[in-house]
C-alpha cells in the first residue's frame, strides 16, 4: 500500500454479545483516509462510532476486516508492536478530555512524546501551547482548568507527537457553542500546520465543516451524508 494513506479500513465486523443475542454493530465497513485528509462521522448513538475509533486506533481488534494504519496491518502486530505503533502513528481527543489529573497541563501534552522516547521536547509543548492558547495555563492541574481549557490541552497532546491521524470522539460535545466554535479553530489550523488526517466523530454541523468529507455510519457501514 502506498504511504500516501494514512487509514485504510476494509470489510471491517465487529459485533457484541448482547444479553442472549450477538448485535453485529459493523457490518463489513470500508474506509479510507489519504495523508492529511479530514472525514467527519455522524449517526444515531449506539450506531457503532466510538467502536470504528476504537478500532482504527487498534484498541480493539475487529472479528473480521482489516485495518491498516500508517501502512502497517495492525492485525499483525503483536500488543508490544501495536501500541508503539499507535504511539507514533495516533493522536486520540475524546469527548471527556481523559487527562491525567495528576499532572499539569504540561505534563499532560508532554507524555505524548514521552511516550515515544523523544527528547527536548519541552520547546515544542510550549510552542503548541503558545498556539492554542495555553501558555499561561501549563503549570495547572486539569480540575484548575475550564472545560475548554481541558479540551485545548487533550487537543495539544493528540497533536504534540505530529501523528498521522487524529481520532476525534466528539471533541466538542461537551462545550458551550462559542467555547466549541473557538476550540474548532485553534483545532484545525493546529491540524492543518501538523499535517496529520483527522476522523471525527460529531454531531455538530459546525465541526464537521473544518473536513474534506461528511459520512454517517448507518447499519453497520459508512454512507455519504
Ligand atoms: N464492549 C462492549 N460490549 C458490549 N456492547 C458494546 C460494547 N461496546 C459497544 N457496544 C455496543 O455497540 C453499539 C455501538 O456502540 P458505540 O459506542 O460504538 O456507539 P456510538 O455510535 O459511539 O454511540 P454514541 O453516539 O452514543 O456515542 C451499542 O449498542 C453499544 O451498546
Ligand atoms: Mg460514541
Amino acid at each position: 500500500m502506498s504511504s500516501e494513506v494514512a487509514l485504510d479500513i476494509i470489510g471491517l465486523g465487529r459485533s457484541f454479545i448482547s444479553g442472549s443475542s450477538q448485535v453485529e454493530v459493523l457490518k463489513g465497513l470500508d474506509l479510507r483516509l489519504d495523508q492529511g485528509e479530514r472525514v467527519a462521522i455522524m449517526g444515531t448513538s449506539g450506531a457503532g462510532k466510538s467502536t470504528l475509533l476504537h478500532l482504527a486506533a487498534g484498541m480493539d481488534r475487529p472479528d473480521r476486516g482489516t485495518v491498516t494504519l500508517a501502512g502497517r496491518d495492525l492485525d499483525r502486530l503483536d500488543e508490544p508492536a501495536l501500541s508503539r505503533h499507535r504511539a507514533r502513528h495516533v493522536g486520540l481527543v475524546f469527548q471527556d478530555f481523559n487527562l491525567i489529573d495528576s499532572l499539569t497541563a504540561f505534563e499532560n501534552i508532554e507524555l505524548a512524546l514521552w511516550l515515544n522516547s523523544r527528547r527536548q521536547a519541552s520547546d515544542r509543548v510550549r510552542r503548541l501551547a503558545r498556539q492554542l492558547g495555553l501558555d499561561d495555563l501549563l503549570e495547572r492541574l486539569p480540575s484548575q482548568l475550564s472545560g475548554g481549557e481541558r479540551q485545548r490541552v487533550a487537543i495539544a497532546r493528540a497533536l504534540i507527537h505530529k501523528p498521522t491521524l487524529v481520532l476525534a470522539d466528539e471533541p466538542t460535545g461537551s462545550l458551550d457553542e462559542e467555547t466549541a466554535s473557538d476550540v474548532l479553530d485553534l483545532f484545525d489550523q493546529a491540524c492543518r500546520d501538523t499535517g496529520c488526517a483527522l476522523l471525527m466523530v460529531t454531531h455538530d454541523r459546525e465541526a464537521a465543516k473544518i473536513c474534506d468529507r461528511l459520512t454517517r455510519l448507518h447499519l453497520g457501514r459508512l454512507e455519504a451524508a
